[in-house]
């Protein structure tokens, strides 16, 4: 990728990594990824806002090949997919130090080979005179990580945002152009990554709100030259209520389960809830972790196994309370035959969420006429929870 010109003397480098499938061994990237890197050229000084992923430094390396000096990179954020490669630049760059918070600079010491003399460290407010671009910094902790800032380009109204804002998304636009998908991108990004954070995304909502802004650069997926586009979207996921939602994740292993489900969901959606079910087995886990975004409630459904809940349910109720969603509502039906502690062992996996638990509907065997007016009497439930919260 060459690099593009956001405004005269800022640019876009960085590389768009189109084949990656996976981050940290974890999160699905369908649509690849991008580390972000800028360029700031002012009179007297050139900043280099974040490096990229090891992995492409290569190409980071022959951007800069024109580039005479660099006499500062700003490190927004330690993790190794922007830090990784600042070694590499230092080792091209003598002169360069590196800009970050006083927290970063201690976990970049730790991750990556940086000798302590090359670092300055700048507190909330800060400001870095390149001769005609004053860079501002803002602290911005637990976006995801505790070190992290964000910058202000004062004179052209960017603001790099590093992880904040941004999407897993592999594109050769500059600019977030398809707003579809990119909601789409940014919303698994901020529901795997960010969501966590809900209630920081939210002061940083506000600490950033009366600045003037024209850009949003962030280190992942496209820029924003709408900035309103993205940050309506965050104050949604993160601000608005919980919608009129029930997701059921479920694991069926002969056929019980997944015939409740499909009792469940039709009278869910008869009486006026939207209904999303997940195939554990198949799914996309950060689809799911989408839907967490939005829904009032967790279904969770699971046969028995080795007396307790299967394996990829666990899964699913782990990532559940890991992500910390908006969730009111948790229940659990599913099936046994000799014995269970299925239900016990999965509502104690819910420590991290402020939720009501709907008593469960664990049945013995396959469904039968009682069990399914049970079913029928937990969606007149969760239909009442519901309507009591004010989302139906
Ligand atoms: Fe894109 Fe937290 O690194």
């Amino acid at each position: 990728m060459k690099a593009m010109v956001i405004k005269p003397g800022v640019s876009k480098i960085g590389a768009v990594h189109w084949e990656r499938r996976l981050f940290d061994s974890l999160i699905p990237l369908p649509d690849g990824t991008s580390y972000n890197a800028y360029l700031v050229e002012g009179k007297d000084k050139v900043a280099l806002l974040d490096t990229v992923d090891p992995m492409t430094e290569y190409i980071l390396m022959e951007q800069l090949k024109d580039v005479k000096k660099i006499d500062y990179i700003i490190a927004h954020h330690a993790e190794q997919d922007h830090s990784g490669s600042i070694p590499a630049v230092l080792e091209k760059y003598k002169e360069a130090k590196v800009v970050c918070t006083p927290k970063a600079k201690t976990f970049l010491i730790d991750l990556l080979p940086i000798p302590e003399d090359k670092f300055i460290t700048v507190e909330d407010g800060d400001t870095l005179d390149l001769g005609g671009k004053t860079l501002k910094f803002i602290h911005a902790p637990w976006v995801h990580w505790p070190e992290t800032m964000f910058t202000y380009l004062v004179e052209d109204k960017i603001l790099f945002t590093c992880d904040f804002l941004g999407s897993h998304l592999a594109t050769s636009e500059l600019y977030a152009t398809d707003e579809c998908k990119v909601y789409d991108s940014a919303k698994r990004y901020y529901a795997e990554i960010m969501m966590p954070f809900r209630n920081f995304i939210e002061k940083h909502l506000e600490k950033i709100k009366d600045l003037d802004i024209e850009i949003i650069a962030p280190s992942h997926g496209p820029v924003y030259n709408n900035p309103e586009f993205i940050l309506n979207a965050y104050r949604e996921w993160v601000l608005d209520k919980p919608k009129n939602i029930v997701l059921i994740p479920y694991v069926t292993m002969h056929g019980s389960v997944k015939k409740m489900v499909e009792y469940l969901e039709a009278a869910l959606v008869e009486r006026g809830v939207i209904v999303k079910p997940f195939d554990l087995s198949v799914t996309d886990i950060g689809e799911f972790a989408m839907a967490l975004v939005d829904a009032a409630t967790v279904v969770m459904a699971t046969p028995t196994v080795l007396v307790g809940p299967h394996p990829m349910a666990v899964y699913a109720a782990y990532l559940t309370n890991a992500l910390k969603p908006k969730v009111k509502f948790i229940s659990v039906i599913g099936s046994y035959n000799w014995g269970s502690k299925a239900v016990d062992q999965i509502t104690q996996m819910f420590g991290n969420l402020k939720v009501e638990f709907i008593p469960s509907v664990y049945i013995k065997g396959y469904p039968k006429e009682e069990d399914f007016k049970a079913l029928d009497a937990l969606a007149e439930e969760i239909v009442k929870r519901h309507k009591e919260a004010g989302i139906m």
